[in-house]
């Protein structure tokens, strides 16, 4: 394993990071800078869907880039229009804001929220979110987020968020108040450990806040774009959200992500909303590609399929291992390993060049590309299951 590099004081030292350097990639797999090849199922973490520089992207960011890089947010686009009409018919809301991270969509749709409140609802501004919940890094996001080990950080907090656990309908209820604009969630908790918020629950909290007079804002940030297996998450409930957010797969690896609402719910008024780089055509042009590819036939079915293949395996590996569960849906999957082995499984994983994330101490998370093949993911389980053979031999010496 290589060290080149590794010990820069260049960069903010934000995150525990292994001793490796990546130099680049290819659909499921990325290379350090001596060589080495990695299996990677973590993908940036939902981002990369196609894999790692795939033909279609590097396509649409040269060509456009020789076109038109950015041509301000005040003038239209003919690239952003495009994104915008695709998103809006696969979707079926009604208009689209470009980002340029999740967190800045996530910081839009609590902002819409707002100004929807002071519109319609008598200045009402709070927002019910999960506990558990994960919404972004920037100031308000984190307030909105229900990670416990944020609860103390940067304060003050943003006011305006009030949390419930997931789940749990009659706490959502007894939350709703005259000042409540919104409900705010994840179809899927994704940090969390892939903790699904149910088609029943979302089918009902979709009915109560359409009785109550609020909006539903569905963050989609990781379950949207083909992820789940189908185009949205919410797809799966078959509950439409007033607002939702996308970002991660939506750019293919390139910061770009988007605010969505249905045309009631779209009431910024001029200065309300912008940034500089919002909805530029290089960013859009790559998030068409990405649409037209995922929206492709046969494309959803393949991540199906994958999924099946993949939850097979893992369902193999656990009864040999002594694990827990599998759950997920699509390509967003964990295995509950039922004790806190989680970061020893990534840390030796790593080492036989194979990429996983464990988002708690004994959960195992699978993000991989939407285009992995099934031989793919059967050299994952087997580099996964001699990694576990070691451990269970560790720990039985
Ligand atoms: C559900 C959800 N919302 C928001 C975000 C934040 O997105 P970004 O990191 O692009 O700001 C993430 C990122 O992990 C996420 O999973």
């Amino acid at each position: 394993m290589t060290t080149l590099q590794t010990a820069t004081t260049a960069l903010m030292d934000i995150t525990p990071r292994p001793p490796v350097v990546f130099a680049s990639g290819h659909g499921s797999w990325l290379y350090d800078t001596a060589g080495r090849r990695y299996l990677d199922l973590v993908q940036g973490w939902a981002v990369t869907c196609l894999g790692h520089s795939p033909a279609t992207i590097v396509k649409a960011l040269t060509e456009q880039a020789g076109r038109l890089i950015n041509c301000s947010p005040a003038y239209y686009n003919e690239v952003a229009i495009r994104l915008a009409e695709g998103l809006v018919g696969a979707s079926g809301l009604d208009q689209v804001f470009f980002t340029n991270s999740g967190a800045e969509a996530n910081e839009g749709a609590i902002k819409l929220a707002r100004k929807w409140g002071t519109k319609h609802r008598g200045g009402a501004y709070e927002i019910i979110t999960m506990e558990n919940g994960f919404h972004g890094r920037t100031l308000a996001t984190m307030s909105a987020s229900g990670k416990p080990a944020w609860k103390d950080l940067f304060e003050p907090k943003v006011p305006g968020f009030t949390k419930v656990p997931l789940g749990n309908l009659a706490a959502v209820e007894a939350a709703i108040g005259d000042r409540t604009v919104a409900v705010m969630l994840e179809p899927i908790q994704g940090e969390a450990g892939v903790i699904p918020a149910g088609a029943d629950y979302l089918r009902k909290l979709r009915a109560l806040t359409e009785r109550r007079g609020i909006l539903l804002i569905l963050d989609e940030i990781q379950t949207g774009m083909g992820r789940t297996g189908r185009m949205f998450g919410f797809e799966q409930s078959g509950v439409q959200p007033d607002v939702m957010t996308l970002g991660k797969g939506l750019g293919g690896g390139v910061p770009l992500a988007a605010l969505l609402a249905r045309e009631d719910a779209c009431c910024f008024e001029y200065g309300d909303q912008g940034g500089t780089f919002n909805g530029n055509p290089l960013m859009c042009a790559v998030g068409s590609a990405v649409l037209a590819e995922i929206g492709a036939p046969g494309f959803l079915e393949r991540v199906q399929a994958a999924s099946g293949h993949l939850q097979r395996g893992l369902e193999r590996l656990a009864s040999r291992h002594g694990f827990g569960a599998v759950r997920g849906q699509g390509l967003l999957v964990a295995l509950d390993l039922t004790r806190p082995v989680g970061p020893t499984i990534v840390e030796a994983a790593l080492a036989k060049g194979l990429l996983v994330n464990a988002p708690r101490q004994d959960t195992l998370r699978f993000m991989p590309a939407l285009t992995i093949s099934d031989d793919e993911i059967d050299q994952a389980i087997a580099l996964l299951d001699r990694v576990c053979a070691d451990l269970d031999e560790k720990v039985s010496a």
